[in-house]
């Protein structure tokens, strides 16, 4: 096959339009990947057009470049395809986070590499005047490039330590940590400046870059470790942010369109979904990324509980009172993906609604341990989409539900995020579920807690009756004594 037409899309040469409009068609499809996987109706059709936008971009860029060694980039395909299949199909849904934290860390690490290779061999990338000296703008972005790449390693491989239960999850507060890391991030401003304006080249410009490196490696630490508890969603996504900008400084400096549109749309869907969730924490999102600014010194919660008295019932009480109701709200959590429970949730939903019962599910935006994490087990367990409702949609109906079901959610439905302003979540939007005339709450045991390590007095309240069990284990225990 002749390919000549496209031969001048490498580098900073002139642009090939085959080319261009090549990387054009990808960027059209991955912003159509974005908007199907804002729905999990369309996320399937998102997954698809991701994958075809990512085809493109990659056969052109093969197409246009002298490749060195086609048969090491196949390899590498495919060694990396076997790999990201196998985990895909292992990992369960509750470690995907830790996992997203582990991939955004080696996106941080590649985007490190690729700047370390052209600064070492710029001719080959096609960034030098002629003079063989690295341009001005090209040193702006490698710097930059490299430095937002490690902030991201380092800060994913604390967070990946965090999430796993690998290292503790309670905030790490150095002191003066504020002047430290602002002292850190001006230090890199400086270098990247100095950088740009070094034209000599030799030892002094690479200790300049080596030293953007490492600043970056400490400052990315620096500002994940005193983040903890109910914010580490909101630094997983920002996280996904810095490697889509990382990935765009870098398209910059190899003159590729395709990774520059790719970046700039991971880097601000990423910022967006780190701002909704600031919003749905009441965290302040510049706290957040600021790393653990305003945090309590005493946040994180774990404290002794003391013994209070509260109603425990049976499945068959429980499978008794759903019948009765007219109307019932399920509000599913991080326990409820634990258990597996989803498809006996779905059974005894079904069985309710053939006895005219009104069944919706109210899922929050930070329910379980990843955004859309609750939405993701009941579109498995084909629950229809009409039947799910967000936070703000639902809350005013608790008022007129008969049954709040709390399967393996906690924080989501505590109080203490409206009235204690000690606690960890406070400011967090809850479920109104003491505004239902009947709560049941499926938990294990009354020592568990939520993420946020709190007590939460919807245990205690007069209509609540604790159902203590394995999720799956108490609803496949209700579907029996419904049927
Ligand atoms: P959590 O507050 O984490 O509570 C989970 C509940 O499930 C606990 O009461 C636990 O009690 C129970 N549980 C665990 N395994 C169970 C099982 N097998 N069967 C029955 N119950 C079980 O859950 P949530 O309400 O979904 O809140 C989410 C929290 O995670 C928030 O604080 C949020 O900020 C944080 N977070 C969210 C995300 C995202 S993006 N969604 C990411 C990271 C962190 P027992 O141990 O007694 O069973």
């Amino acid at each position: 096959m002749d390919l000549s037409f496209f031969a001048a899309g490498a580098a900073h040469g002139p642009v090939n339009p085959w080319v261009a409009l090549a990387y054009l068609v990808a960027g059209v499809f991955f912003i159509l990947a974005l908007r199907g996987l804002s729905s999990p109706a369309t996320s399937r059709a998102g997954n698809r057009n991701g994958m075809i936008g990512m085809a493109i971009a990659v056969v052109t860029t093969l197409v246009t470049h002298d490749i060195a060694n086609i048969v090491e980039i196949g390899v590498a395909i495919l060694l990396g395809g076997i790999i990201g299949i196998t985990v895909a199909r292992r990992v369960a849904m509750t470690a995907m986070p830790e996992l997203v934290a582990a991939f955004h860390s080696l996106v941080g690490l590649a985007a490190v590499l690729v700047g370390l290779a052209a600064w070492l061999n710029p001719t080959a990338f096609g960034i030098t005047d002629a003079d063989g000296q690295i341009l001005v703008a090209s040193r702006v972005e490698l710097g930059l490039g490299i430095a937002i790449g490690a902030i991201t390693f380092s800060g994913s491989v604390i967070a990946f330590l965090k999430l796993s239960g690998k290292m503790s999850g309670s905030p790490i507060l150095l002191p003066m940590r504020h002047v430290i890391n602002l002292g850190t991030l001006l230090t890199i401003i400086g270098l990247v400046a100095a950088y740009a304006m070094s034209g000599a080249g030799g030892a002094g410009e690479g200790l300049l870059v080596v030293w953007i490196t490492l600043a970056a490696f400490i400052i990315g630490f620096l500002l994940i470790i005193p983040i903890g508890g109910a914010d580490m969603p909101v630094v997983v996504s920002m996280l996904n942010s810095y490697s889509g900008w990382a990935a765009a400084a870098m398209g910059f400096t190899l003159g590729n369109t395709a990774m520059i549109i790719t970046g700039a749309l991971v880097g601000s869907s990423g910022a967006i979904l780190s701002y909704i969730m600031c919003r749905a924490m009441n965290r302040s999102f510049i706290s957040v990324i600021a790393g653990g600014f305003g945090a309590d010194d005493s946040a994180g919660g774990g404290e002794a509980r003391e013994q209070r008295p509260f109603k425990q019932g049976s499945a068959a009480d429980a499978a008794f009172m759903l019948e009765q109701a007219e109307k019932v709200i399920i509000i599913p959590g991080y326990g409820m993906a634990v258990a597996q429970a989803q498809h006996a949730l779905r059974e005894m939903a079904d069985l309710l609604e053939e006895k005219g019962v009104e069944v919706k599910y109210a899922i929050h935006p930070v329910a379980g341990r990843m955004p859309g994490h609750m939405n993701v087990l009941l579109a498995e367990a084909s629950v229809e989409y009409d039947k799910v409702f967000e936070l703000e949609d639902i809350n005013s109906e608790f008022a007129q539900a008969d049954v709040a079901f709390i399967i393996g959610a906690n924080d989501v439905v505590n109080p203490a995020a409206k009235t204690d302003k000690s606690s960890p979540i406070y400011g967090m939007p809850v479920f109104d579920v003491d505004k239902a005339k009947q709560v049941f709450f499926i938990k294990r045991s009354m020592g568990g807690v939520g993420y946020a390590g709190v007590d939460n007095d919807v245990f205690y309240m007069d209509q609540t009756m604790m159902l203590l069990s394995d999720a799956k284990k108490m609803v496949e225990e209700i579907v029996k004594a419904i049927d």
